[in-house]
């Protein structure tokens, strides 16, 4: 289970996240909505150990330890990913070559021998064709020049190649064609298992009716506002948020 507990994270002296209380249970699929600018990607950036978040108070469970003060890299091999919202390009690296790096990375972790040339072109062709891609596509620099749906295919193959515990997918369908929607829609789900956790945050229904949600919390202003079943997502598209912050204003009058 990844959970994070009365959460608090600062940048460069600014409050954004104000005690976020969230419980992600192995094999679920949690969303995560709520308006600009409350806190998701912060909150996304802050689990796998962004540097330049600072955590005032609180903590990031993951399986019953505290990974609070654990590097992005000692993160990654205890089974942590996070899909960008917004990819960093890097030029002269191929996707491949990325890929193949930090699939050896994970496994010297594990003490494990570096994959096999073979191995990895099998592995890196079969998630391509997942993904219905083309294999030059692992031949371009990463994310270099790259569209902005290229981009979230890339983070997506990154994410079934490397077939990390837990994935956090910070607004992957953004960007996304219908047809690429759908392919990337597949990828998750068959990455998805018994003992994974997927934290998807999104701002739209239409990713979540390819993957099946269990569960639905809802950020604003830096904590938890309101949580429930696939269901809530319904509501929030006719409404949108503003209903929940009034319902929570009538909830502080009625207690003062
Ligand atoms: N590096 C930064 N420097 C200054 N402010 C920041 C920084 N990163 C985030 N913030 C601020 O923190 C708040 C939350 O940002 P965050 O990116 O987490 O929101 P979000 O919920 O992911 O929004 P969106 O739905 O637009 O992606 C915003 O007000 C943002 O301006
Ligand atoms: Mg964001």
């Amino acid at each position: 289970m990844l959970e994070s507990k009365n959460l608090h994270v600062e940048i460069e002296g600014i409050k954004i996240l104000k005690g976020v209380n969230l419980k992600v249970e192995t094999g679920k699929v949690h969303a995560l909505m709520g308006p600009n600018g409350s806190g998701k990607s912060t909150l996304a950036n802050v689990i796998m150990g962004h540097p330049k978040y600072e955590i005032t108070q609180g903590q990031i469970i993951l399986n019953g330890e505290v990974i609070n003060d654990l590097s992005p890299d000692e993160r990654a091999k205890r089974g942590l990913f996070l899909s960008f919202q917004y990819p960093n390009e890097v030029d002269g690296v191929t996707i491949s070559t990325f890929l193949r790096t930090a699939i050896n990375s994970l496994r010297e972790g594990k003490g494990e021998e570096p994959i096999s040339v073979l191995d990895f072109h099998n592995l890196l062709k079969e998630k391509l064709d997942l993904l219905k891609t083309d294999e030059s596509f692992a031949q371009r620099y990463l994310n270099h020049g790259f569209s902005g749906g290229e981009k979230k295919k890339s983070e997506i193959l990154q994410l079934v190649v490397l077939d990390p515990k837990v994935a956090i997918l910070d607004e992957t369908d953004s960007g996304l064609d219908i047809s690429a929607i759908r392919d990337v829609a597949d990828g998750i789900n068959k990455f998805m298992g018994k003992d994974k956790i997927i934290l998807i945050i999104t701002h739209y229904k239409r990713i979540l009716e390819y993957i099946k949600h269990d569960k639905l919390s809802i950020l604003i202003n830096g904590k938890i506002a309101l949580e429930g079943g696939p269901e809530l997502v319904d509501e929030l598209e006719a409404k949108g948020y503003g209903w929940i912050q009034e319902d929570a204003s009538e909830i502080k009058s009625e207690m003062r």
